[in-house]
């Protein structure tokens, strides 16, 4: 906790993110000084959620930036307007000051009054409206994660909003993964994709995690792990500490966590089936899994995305 008075401490680095850190602070700058969004994408585990964090901390702390804060819940994806209403709760005392037109579709859509469902556009113009009003004193973040998982009728305001933030100082920074459809419709919106980390970036987060680990096994990660920080983490999590110093050898496939496995099944599922079915016989054959899918791919073309 810090004493009154006591700046906080400036937020640490993403390892080998100083290249997608340059394209957020330019967003973070044009969206203080007029309006901007931006999609962040990526694969699980590849780090959107890290950069989200981090921006909405710069621009809290640099700017003093009023960040409001929403990611989408597979559970609530069919609740229409449950991410609204986590986004602007927090600011319903002030509706109070919008036209009566606009409050009561902001007040309808977030399950303050009853009512017909707001239409869409007039509950464009609300929110806009109340950022306007949020924004007078100091700009407005608007950070939403997981937009793929997002339910629709939020999806589809904020896709309209997200298009007319020019002159709200207000900036929307969404986070989806490439693997998924969304209901967001972010054609128009600049997008910012997360790449696995190189070999060198992924073997030092590995050391300033555990200096103490071995550098046979960091290699091991480092080569199983493709680049992605949460399979980087969680690889080193699932070893024993015997394993982690070298005292007992790796064992052929590596132990998993419940994320990890999570993570792994995700990419599967996002391969063609043709792709699915060669892995699943390569799994099955222990060994010469390479060789027996390149025999028994239909295509060349099936074989490329595993
Ligand atoms: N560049 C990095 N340096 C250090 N740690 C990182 C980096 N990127 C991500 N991490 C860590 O890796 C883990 C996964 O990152 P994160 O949750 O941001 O992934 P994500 O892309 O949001 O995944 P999902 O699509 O599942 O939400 C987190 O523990 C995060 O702190
Ligand atoms: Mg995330």
């Amino acid at each position: 906790m810090l004493a009154p008075g006591e700046a906080a401490p400036p937020s640490p680095p993403l390892a080998g993110r100083s290249a997608e850190m340059a394209v957020v602070d330019a967003f973070l700058e044009q969206a203080a000084t007029d309006g901007a969004a931006l999609v962040v994408t990526g694969e699980a585990g590849i780090g959107k959620s890290a950069l989200l964090a981090l921006a909405a901390r710069r621009a809290d702390q640099d700017r003093g930036a009023l960040v409001r804060h929403v990611a989408g819940a597979e559970f609530e994806a069919d609740l229409s307007y449950a991410g609204l209403h986590q986004l602007l709760m927090a600011d319903a005392a002030d509706l109070s000051s919008l036209s009566a037109p606009h409050r009561t579709a902001l007040e309808t859509a977030l399950g303050l009054r009853t009512g017909a469902p707001p239409e869409r556009l007039l509950l464009t113009s609300a929110i806009l409206a109340l950022l306007q009003q949020l924004s007078a004193a100091a700009p407005v973040l608007l950070v939403l994660d997981d937009v793929h998982w997002m339910d629709r009728a939020t999806a589809g305001v904020l896709s309209l909003v997200a298009r007319r933030l020019q002159g709200t100082r207000t900036g929307m920074l969404l986070a989806q993964r490439d693997t998924e459809e969304s209901f967001f419709d972010r054609s128009t919106i600049p997008e910012l994709r997360v790449s696995p980390l190189d070999d060198e970036t992924a073997a030092a987060l590995l050391r300033e995690t555990r200096p103490d680990l071995h550098t046979a096994v960091r290699h091991r990660i480092v080569a199983e792990a493709g680049g992605n920080p949460l399979a980087i983490l969680e690889l080193l999590r699932a070893l024993t500490a015997d394993q982690r110093s070298g005292a007992d050898a790796l064992p052929a496939s590596l132990p998993l966590t419940v994320r990890l496995r999570r993570l792994f099944a995700d990419r599967v599922t996002a391969l063609p089936a043709p792709t699915r079915r060669l892995l699943l016989l390569a799994a099955l054959d222990h060994g010469a899994g390479a060789a027996l899918m390149r025999v028994v791919a239909a295509s060349e073309a099936d074989l490329e995305p595993a």
